[in-house]
This record gives C-alpha cells, sequence and structure tokens, in this order.
C-alpha cells in the first residue's frame, strides 16, 4: 500500500508538470501501459497473503480509475490551451493595410484613337470598318494606283498573294463604302495597318483613321473647317494650322495638313527639325478616278477625304519619341498613362 501511495504521488505531481499532450500520453503509457507501473503492481497481487487480496486489488483499481480519470482531464485542459495557442498565433492582423490588385489600364493608342473618334462622331460622322486582309483592288486599284504605278513604291506592301494584301492604309475603305452607299457620306474608317517598316518612327503594323465626306456640293472650304476643327479640339484651340500642296494619287488637289509645333511653339526644335511645323495628315479633293472606280458619277458628285497616323499623334500628344515603345508591353512604359 506504500508502494500505491509513492506511485499515486508521483504520479499526480508529474500530471501536475505536464505541459504537452505528448508528455501525458508517455505518462499513461509508464503507469498504465501492458508494462506500466500500475500494471506491475497489480501483478504483484499474488504475492500478497490471499485475505489481503482483496482489499489491495480494489485500491489499486480505484487508483486505476483516478489516473484515468486525471488524464482524461489533462489532455482535454491543454488540447484546449494548445487551441488556443494556435488560433492567436495564425490570426489574421485586420489592422495590416491591404494589398490592391492592380487595375489594368488603357493603351495609349486606345486612348488617343477613340478621342479621335469621338471628336468626328461629334460632328455628324458614321464609324465604317474595312478588312486588314484586302484586295489588291481596294486598297490600290480603285485607288488609282495602278500595279505599274510608281506610287506603289511610296508604301512597303506584304502581299498575301498576286491579288491580296495586308491593307497598307484605311482608304481602301472608301472605294467599298462608296460601292454600298449613295452620297450624302460623312464617315470615318478607323484600324490598322501594316507596312514591311521598321524604326524609331515605323512599326509593321500601326493605326490610321480615314475620313471620307461625299455630297453634291462639297468644297476644299469644308475640308479646311473639318480639319481645323478637329485639330484645335485635338492639339488645343490656339494651334495654328497649315495646308501644303502635296500629291496622292486618290486626291485632287491634294494637300498635307501641319499644325504648329506644339513643343518649341514654332521656334524650332529637335521634334518639328527646325521648321517649327508638324505634319499631322494627307487629305483632299476625292480624285475623280475614284468615284468612277466607285460606280459613282464624277460629273454629279464632289467631295474630300483625309487620313492620319494614330501612333504620330499620340506621339506628340504624350511626348513619346519611339514608336516601338507603343509595342513592346514593357509596363513600366505603359502605366504612365
Ligand atoms: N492613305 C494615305 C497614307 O496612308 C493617307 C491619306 C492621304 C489618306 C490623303 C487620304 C487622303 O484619304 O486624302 O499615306
Amino acid at each position: 500500500m506504500d508502494d500505491l501511495q509513492t506511485l499515486k504521488d508521483e504520479f499526480l505531481s508529474r500530471l501536475a508538470n505536464a505541459e504537452r499532450s505528448s508528455d501525458i500520453q508517455e505518462l499513461r503509457t509508464e503507469f498504465l501501459g501492458k508494462k506500466g507501473k500500475l500494471t506491475d503492481l497489480l501483478r504483484s497481487l499474488g504475492d500478497l497473503p490471499a485475505e489481503d487480496r482483496p482489499e489491495a486489488g480494489k485500491r489499486i483499481n480505484e487508483a486505476k480509475n483516478l489516473f484515468e480519470a486525471r488524464i482524461k482531464e489533462a489532455l482535454s485542459d491543454i488540447q484546449s490551451r494548445e487551441i488556443k495557442q494556435k488560433l492567436t498565433s495564425e490570426s489574421i492582423d485586420i489592422t495590416l493595410p491591404g494589398i490592391s490588385p492592380e487595375p489594368g489600364g488603357r493603351h495609349p493608342i486606345s486612348r488617343i484613337l477613340d478621342e479621335v473618334i469621338e471628336i468626328f462622331v461629334s460632328m455628324g460622322f458614321g464609324v465604317e470598318e474595312g478588312p486588314e486582309v484586302e484586295l489588291d483592288f481596294y486598297n490600290f486599284e480603285a485607288l488609282n494606283i495602278p500595279r505599274d504605278h510608281p506610287a506603289r513604291d511610296m508604301q512597303d506592301t506584304f502581299y498575301i498573294n498576286d491579288d491580296m494584301v495586308l491593307r497598307t492604309h484605311t482608304s481602301p475603305v472608301q472605294v467599298r463604302v462608296m460601292q454600298e452607299r449613295k452620297p450624302p457620306l460623312q464617315i470615318i474608317a478607323p484600324g490598322k495597318v501594316y507596312r514591311c517598316d521598321a524604326d524609331v518612327s515605323h512599326t509593321p503594323m500601326f493605326h490610321q483613321v480615314e475620313g471620307l465626306m461625299v455630297d453634291t456640293k462639297i468644297t476644299f472650304a469644308n475640308l479646311k473647317s473639318v480639319l481645323e476643327s478637329f485639330l484645335h479640339v485635338m492639339f488645343g484651340p490656339d494651334t495654328p494650322v497649315r495646308f501644303r500642296p502635296s500629291y496622292f494619287p486618290f486626291t485632287e488637289p491634294s494637300a498635307e495638313v501641319d499644325i504648329g509645333c506644339i513643343f518649341c511653339k514654332g521656334k524650332g526644335c529637335r521634334v518639328c527639325k527646325s521648321t517649327g511645323w508638324l505634319e499631322i495628315l494627307g487629305s483632299g479633293m476625292v480624285n475623280p478616278k475614284v468615284y468612277e472606280m466607285s460606280g459613282y458619277d464624277p460629273g454629279k458628285y464632289t467631295g474630300f477625304a483625309f487620313g492620319m497616323g494614330i501612333e504620330r499623334i499620340t506621339m506628340l500628344k504624350y511626348g513619346i519619341d519611339d514608336i516601338r515603345l507603343f509595342y513592346e508591353n514593357d509596363l513600366r512604359f505603359l502605366r504612365q498613362f
């Protein structure tokens, strides 16, 4: 019985000191396991005189029940403590600032393209589209650029086959629209165009916006006022605009349109190559040959057309000096807009 008391004391004090559930499992094996200390004591009952056995057996069983109850208690205490600890250590600090998702942004070319479209739409122009893989007929022949014409050398063309090209400009949309509809016409045609060319001011793909206005009494004065109005909204009301005689096979007469340099205000700088002017677009009165090719009566209708490069306008507006930056997908560049 003394042994039993010693065992009890040892068990209870060690249990009191147990810190982890694994310590308690070890105690259980040490005292109650097959070769445990209390189990040994139970086995040694046979050494006692027969009359003492029932009493001793009862005490040992009581001790066993006590050990088991205490182990159960201690385990549940420790487990709830461990769970609490885990919850605190893994808890979320809701005072930390959040990681905000990076929203996408519009590409600078899309922004300016939309701005250009919006200005013309506000003046009553409708928006048309044409195919990027275009017949030679629409891209060249119908625009008064026959096969052996030197003007074909003005544009480095990607040929799909003898009769098909990647359109080199948006001008073919003029002919497609005229074939489909009768005047009055007042349309723009934005889109991608392709030329076999690459350097700081050329990429093989770029964007243009074409314009066309046709009716019975359209004059060069209409062309001037529409383009001047557009350029004054786009670059500011005080921007000087200049019409300079030029040549395009599909217009007669033709004019190139310049604005006063927005960087040096006309004094002369690197961007305007010391001329004080920046070339912005091509334009002219539609050549009667183009009406003929489109099925219009050239004696009846007059009109003007124009075409501009969106990359160039975007570069001027944002002060970008290398066109290739638009298509390198460098986020450090794109994030600035
Ligand atoms: N298609 C010409 C080009 O890509 C631009 C152009 C010039 C368009 C004069 C026109 C125009 O409609 O009248 O270089």
